[in-house]
């Protein structure tokens, strides 16, 4: 299951660098599976990966 998160909040590389969202909520991967990373693909699902919380 991804991650959900809305509102002004910027993300960065580890680096620093920034990574362009192209909507106001996006859904961050937590499974490691996605092909579009750091954001969730729905791969998880597929995957059977599941979380508590
Ligand atoms: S959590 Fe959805 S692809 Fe990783």
């Amino acid at each position: 299951m991804a991650r959900s998160c809305c509102g002004d909040v910027d993300l960065v590389t580890a680096e620093g660098e920034p990574i362009p969202r192209h909507r106001r909520t996006v859904a961050l991967c937590r499974c490691g599976l996605s092909t579009i990373k750091p954001f969730c693909d729905g791969t998880h699902k597929a995957a059977g990966f599941r979380t508590d919380d």
